[in-house]
């Protein structure tokens, strides 16, 4: 959702601010801000609608001076995204300044008792609340800072991480979370850094903390990072070493971070694998399921929850772990599942899946699972976030910061992890045979080549999509372990081009969808040469009898296909189990190449964010 960042030290924090901004752009871009206390005392605070570069326009010629600061980027919840309603927000004196990324649930009723009270309002959001009611605490009550925001948490309900400025204490910053993130980097020279996650931060050090919930930090430069609890209580966070290298976090030469992330997929595979499969000895091994064998094998069903793409890759999961480990697999929307009261038994292991470990609907569900005695076991992409730690064990996928608010590299990544950790139960389990497990283990070494070669379609693909920037719907059809594939590739569509497209299991066409079909609707459909490839050419020949355009996505070589479609795109052959990592790759560059000829922003799509921390 939002972006937070803060600094304060010795040098000049404006900068700093900005850059973190950008870096952090993917949460949210409706809207951003910043405040700095300045060289001579004053509380600036300056906001724009728009991106971090119309805040940077909008601040040429004015007072950008200071060497403490907050700032933030902005995906509206509460109040549409305009300047008043951009964070950072300030109190009624202009003594505080704060931001804020979360929901306020609370907000309406401590409003109007504020306004009850004389407090003037600014803006429509539930952030400004927060800062008001703070300020009043503090004048009413003779607090200091932190104790006025050590009273005013006791009144609130909702999720935020927020930071906080008090223009007459210029030597500190105060910041607090409850599921929202927020980070405190530990500079190198008296100083500390402050944001929603470490990518602002890694660049001037990998010393962070990552603040619990019900955490308040008092950060002041030349003191140690002191973090109290809302009852004043003395917490000891644990100092950690982040591990993002810089070339991680920019474009590398690629017009979009999409390009980048999808180009990177064989390479991110080998990082996932690395030290997991030991290629000469045809042995996977995940620590996690060492670790946690007894309750991994006891596991009488798993249940995935996940949102979105995760929730697509979940999919994927179930029908390996169900093919291989013979055990019974349900997959849920975290959103869903965390409100319908499911029946979850301390037998059953849940897995969850978030790339950025934020979402705060598969947190939600995690509490919910593990409340009710459940094993919880994630895989997420974002090290350190919320998930990881509130999972009792998991595996990382290890595919590096995924900045294109269009998730590619992660889907493959988390897809990967649910192949390793379906071989490593699989044999621990005595469900595989020793030649399957061995020919598995193989072919998903094998994968990143293959990935390699899928990559090749580019430039097709790229001519491809000029044919298709006309069409309002599109039809996205497969089976099997490639059905999830089409619903992946369709949410690919829908996002980054605001091309209507759907994904349905091929032979569910005729179901309903077969009623759409025309000669103006695109229909991708996935008909590599598997065990579905014969029913997937009925449902071909079915798309062309209603003159619906096919555009399939077929194995190397083959000819069936081609002379009954109107375009091909011919990829590498693999097991039908590990086919999902390569058939996405043409899909996601299908998606990216039609968003690009349609003039949109790919890494920034309208309405969408990368790290959906509110429900
Ligand atoms: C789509 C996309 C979203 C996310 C979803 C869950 O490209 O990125 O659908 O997959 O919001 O996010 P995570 O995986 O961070 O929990």
């Amino acid at each position: 959702m939002c972006g937070i960042v803060g600094y304060i030290g010795k040098r000049e924090a404006y900068p700093i601010l900005i850059k973190g901004l950008k870096r952090l752009e993917y949460r949210g871009y409706d809207s951003a801000g910043v405040a700095l206390i300045s060289n001579s005392g004053d509380l600036n605070v300056y906001k724009a609608k728009g991106k971090v570069s119309d805040l940077e326009r909008s601040v040429e010629a004015k007072d950008v001076s200071g060497h403490i600061g907050i700032a933030h980027t902005r995906w509206a919840t509460h109040g549409e995204p305009c300047a008043e309603n951009a964070h950072p927000h300030y109190s009624a004196s202009g003594n505080l300044a704060l931001i804020h990324n979360g929901i306020i649930e609370n907000y309406a009723t401590l409003k109007e008792r504020l306004q009850q009270r004389g407090v003037k309002f600014r803006s429509q959001t539930d952030s400004e609340v927060l800062v008001q009611l703070i300020e009043y605490i503090q004048v009413s009550n003779d607090l200091d800072l932190l104790g006025a925001v050590q009273v005013a948490l006791h009144e609130v309900i909702g999720a935020y991480a927020i930071a906080i400025l008090d223009k007459r204490h210029p030597e500190q910053i105060i910041a607090a979370r409850k599921s929202s993130p927020l980070v405190v980097g530990i500079g190198r020279d008296n100083e500390f850094y402050l944001a929603s996650d470490a990518t602002p931060i890694v660049e001037y050090t990998d010393k962070v903390v990552y603040l619990e919930d019900g955490d308040i930090a008092v950060i002041r430069p030349g003191d140690e990072l002191k973090v109290v609890d809302m009852d004043n209580t003395r917490m000891h966070p644990t100092v950690k070493t982040v591990d993002i290298n810089l070339g991680q976090l920019e474009k590398g030469g690629y017009p979009y971070f999409m390009l980048k992330e999808i180009f990177e997929q064989p390479d991110c595979l080998l990082d996932c694998m690395r030290g997991r499969i030991n290629i000469d000895a045809d042995n996977v091994t995940l620590s996690a399921v060492i670790d946690h064998k007894d309750k991994l094998l006891s596991a009488s069903r798993f249940i995935i929850v996940a949102c979105g793409t995760s929730w697509h890759a979940g999919l994927i999961g179930q029908q390996l772990i169900e093919n291989y480990c013979r055990i019974p697999v349900y997959v849920e929307y975290a959103s869903e599942f965390r409100y319908r009261n499911p029946v979850i038994l301390p037998t059953d292991v849940v897995i969850a899946i978030s790339q950025s470990g934020e979402t705060a609907d598969t947190l939600a569900a995690i509490e919910l699972a593990r409340k009710q005695g459940a094993f919880v076991f994630g895989i997420c992409n974002s090290v350190g976030a919320s998930i990881p730690r509130a999972t009792h064990t998991g595996a990382y996928i290890h595919v590096g910061p995924e900045i294109g608010v269009a998730s590619t590299k992660a889907f493959t990544g988390q897809v990967t992890v649910l192949a390793m950790l379906t071989l490593a139960l699989a044999k621990a389990r005595g469900t595989i045979s020793q030649d399957e497990y061995v020919k598995m283990v193989r072919e998903l070494v094998a994968i990143p080549e293959k990935m390699k070669e899928a990559l090749k379609a580019n430039e097709q693909i790229a001519q491809m999509a000029k044919i298709f920037t006309y069409a309002h719907n599109c039809l996205y059809l497969g089976r099997g372990y490639c059905y999830p594939v089409a619903l992946e590739g369709a949410l690919k569509l829908k996002e980054i081009s605001y091309i209507h497209a759907e994904g349905y299991p091929a032979a569910e066409m005729k179901h309903g969808p077969i009623a759409l079909i025309d000669s103006e609707m695109p229909v991708f459909v996935i008909a590599t040469r598997n065990g579905m490839y014969e029913k997937l050419i009925s449902n071909i020949q079915e798309v062309k009898a209603r003159q619906g355009r096919v555009i399939a996505l077929v194995t190397k070589g083959d000819t069936k296909i081609r002379d009954l479609a109107d375009e091909v795109i011919e990829l590498p052959e693999t097991m039908e189990c590990f086919e999902p990592l390569v058939v996405s790759v043409p899909l996601q560059l299908l998606a990216y190449h039609i968003a690009v000829c349609k003039g949109k922003d790919v890494d920034q799509p309208r309405n969408l964010a990368k790290s959906v921390t509110v429900e």
